[in-house]
């Protein structure tokens, strides 16, 4: 006879081998970055490299002797990162905490003094940094622009093109935009770019969309950017592509997560969700491998390019581009 305690025990870790199994089914789709060259001499930028993707794609590059700038917002985080891949890797390539803060221009600015002053070239600039934030909080930037709006594009459109003359510098250089699938799902309206309506709406609701269109607006944003830059800079030595690194498991979700949603979600996040270093793995082929060297305007994920179902105007891409310039020189929204 099987004692029941020896029943009680065999219940759960029977449940969590086939979840450990399952994962590892589904994970067979999720490609891994092979490349494993050198990178020694080369620089690396990244946004928001203290914590999930950014955090990994680091990692990952400073593991191959690479030199990463860790452009933070909070410089405590980045030097607190940096000390504890140190210590997991003593022989990594330097790493270098700088304060970047997104949501300000005259930060950015300030980070732009600092590198023009510190660094002569960039080779690979990754604009990993994002927020997610509950409409209803109607968080702004100091410029007064919607969070999302603001962060995830007027931020790094400003950051990109203030840092041009240093990736000229490095050709064959590379620009790696992180978007997201949900891309698909935004929209840009001009007449509302700050989603004042719909931020309105759910303050007097006091509830947010479920799927946030802040988020998946900015998104859009960022595949229309890297298009345009990249047909900007065609046959320039800088080549620009865009990936989703796909549904991570990371701090993206703090605002909008409760609790609970970890209980509820647990079976979707266990099965779907991978972890920030799978989720890096795009990033870090688009930054380093051979074979995308001379492809650009392309949209990447799982390490392979992905067809994306958005209808892309070339006249919204030309309008986006002049309004943000114009939004930037303004410095406030018009
Ligand atoms: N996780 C996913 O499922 C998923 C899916 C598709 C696309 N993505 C994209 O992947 C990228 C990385 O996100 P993640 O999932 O790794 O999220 P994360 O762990 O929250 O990392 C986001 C990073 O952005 C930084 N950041 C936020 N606001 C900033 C600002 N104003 N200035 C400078 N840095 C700022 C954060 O800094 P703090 O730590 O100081 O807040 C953090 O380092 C994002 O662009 C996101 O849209 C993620």
């Amino acid at each position: 006879m099987v004692s029941s305690s020896v029943m009680y025990a065999a219940v759960p870790i029977s449940v969590l081998v086939a979840i450990g199994l399952i994962r590892k089914w589904r994970a067979r789709n999720w490609a891994k970055c092979v490349s494993n060259t050198c990178l020694r001499g080369k620089t690396f930028l990244i946004t928001g490299a203290n914590s999930g993707i950014g955090l990994e794609t680091a990692k990952a590059l400073a593991k191959r002797k690479g030199r990463v700038i860790f452009a933070c917002r909070d410089i405590g985080k980045a030097k607190e990162a940096i000390a504890k891949i140190r210590k997991e890797q003593p022989n990594g390539g330097e790493m270098i905490p700088m304060q970047l803060d997104l949501a300000s221009f005259e930060s950015i600015e300030n980070f732009v003094e600092v590198m023009k002053a510190g660094f002569h070239k960039i080779d690979v600039l990754i604009n990993n940094a994002g927020v997610v934030v509950p409409l209803k909080e109607d968080q702004k930037t100091k410029e007064g622009f919607e969070i999302h709006f603001g962060v995830n594009h007027l931020g790094h459109f400003y950051l990109t093109n203030l840092l041009m003359e240093h990736l000229k510098r490095a050709t064959p250089s590379r620009i790696v935009v992180l978007s997201s699938t949900l891309h698909e799902r935004g929209n840009i309206d001009f007449d509302d770019l700050n989603l004042r309506k719909q931020i309105e709406q759910a303050k007097k609701s006091g509830t947010s969309p479920r799927h946030n269109p802040g988020y998946s607006n900015s998104k859009l944003m960022n595949a229309y950017f890297a298009r345009a830059l990249a047909s900007n800079l065609r046959n320039s030595g800088v080549d620009v592509n865009l990936c989703c690194p796909g549904f991570c498991a990371t701090n993206l979700f703090r605002h909008s997560v409760k609790w609970y949603h970890y209980i509820l979600m647990a079976p979707i996040m266990l099965f779907f969700m991978k972890t920030a270093k799978q989720g890096s793995e795009t990033v870090v082929f688009l930054a380093t491998d051979h074979t995308v060297e001379g492809k650009t305007g392309k949209f990447y994920r799982n390490c392979e390019e992905y067809l994306s179902k958005y209808p892309f105007d070339k006249d919204v891409e030309t309008k986006l581009w002049n309004v943000s310039e114009e939004l930037v020189k303004a410095r406030k929204p018009l």
